[in-house]
């Protein structure tokens, strides 16, 4: 049994990797946040009030910690000090194994609101301290919004928008042709490898989970099969993505074009690393998350 502190946990991938951990019943978990959140705290774990602008408070909150995971936001102003400072915090403190906030696929060169990852991704790699980075795809949880059953797990805490695909609207927008594939994988199932994997001996630099992996001509395929549904779809070729990107856009419509620009160009299509390891963890297919979220029987 090791201490595992989750940073900013108390939501989304955070909190499914929270109840993974203590579903396994191996570890003991605790949250670190910068107020009381009080829905975590009907899980009864520990919660440890930070202030991520200081290192010897993260310090003295991190004593007797041996795995650091950070699930902090990237929206923040200040998320990439925080996270740095986490990982200083975690250095002085002893702590033996560190995963920075990544989450998705190394799509930093091309998607700005992930340029700030790679600060931190560079620093974990010169820490001294184990670490690994888990890259999992899109979130399937992204084609919950409005779905017709059991939202709340469909959607897993996801708040934002659909991305490219709005079930609820008929529509999509496919970069490229459609045929380039793309891993998507459930909050969920990202809990549960992150979980398995705190007994691995040792971490691999990068820790890749495939929920599922297909294209998104084959999504529109199973969304016409499983739902009926004939998704009106428009195409953007990557040229008329990087043409756009030349234009003036808020940051969410930067980051909505940037992303569908690096699944056009395949960074977010790998192999997975953990899969095997952990043959008992079979994780949702996006075939079995429209059949259980976007069909009535
Ligand atoms: N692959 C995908 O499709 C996908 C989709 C969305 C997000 N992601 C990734 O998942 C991770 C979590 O993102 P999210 O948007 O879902 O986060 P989130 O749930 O909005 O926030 C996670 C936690 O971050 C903490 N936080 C927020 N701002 C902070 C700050 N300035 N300093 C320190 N802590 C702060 C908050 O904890 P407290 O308030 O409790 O401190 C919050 O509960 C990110 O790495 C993101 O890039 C991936």
């Amino acid at each position: 049994m090791v201490v595992i502190a989750i940073a900013g946990g108390a939501t989304r991938v955070g909190l499914h990797i929270i109840k993974a951990i203590l579903n396994a019943k191996k570890h003991k978990v605790i949250l670190l946040s910068r107020s009381n959140q009080l829905d975590v705290a009907k899980l009864e774990i520990d919660i440890r009030i930070v202030d991520y602008g200081s290192t010897q408070e993260l310090k003295r909150a991190l004593e007797g910690v041996h795995t650091v995971i950070s699930c902090i936001s990237p929206y923040g102003t200040d998320s990439t000090s925080a996270e740095l400072n986490l990982l200083q915090g975690a250095k002085e403190a002893g702590v033996v194994r560190f995963v920075p906030s990544e989450w998705a696929a190394d799509c930093h060169d091309i998607v700005d609101l992930y340029s700030q990852k790679e600060i931190v991704w560079q620093a974990v790699q010169s820490s001294g301290l184990e670490y690994t980075r888990f890259i999992n795809g899109l979130w399937m949880n992204v084609w919950g919004p409005g779905c017709i059953k059991d939202e709340k797990e469909a959607l897993a805490g996801y708040e934002g928008p659909a991305f490219a695909i709005d079930l609820r609207a008929g529509t999509a927008t496919f970069p490229g042709d459609g045929s380039q594939k793309v891993v998507l994988t459930t909050i969920q199932d990202i809990g549960r490898f992150v979980a398995a994997s705190l007994d691995l001996p040792k971490w691999q630099p990068e820790s890749r989970i495939v929920g599922d992996r297909l294209s998104f001509n084959d999504v529109a395929h199973l969304v016409k099969e499983i739902c009926g549904l004939d998704l009106r779809i428009t195409h953007v070729p990557s040229e008329e993505l990087l043409a756009t990107l030349e234009d003036e856009h808020s940051a969410s419509e930067r980051f909505y074009y940037q992303l569908l620009l690096s699944i056009a160009i395949g960074r977010l299509d790998f192999e997975s690393t953990l899969n095997d390891m952990f043959p008992d963890i079979r994780p949702l297919s996006v075939a079995e998350y429209l059949k259980r979220h976007w069909t009535s029987t």
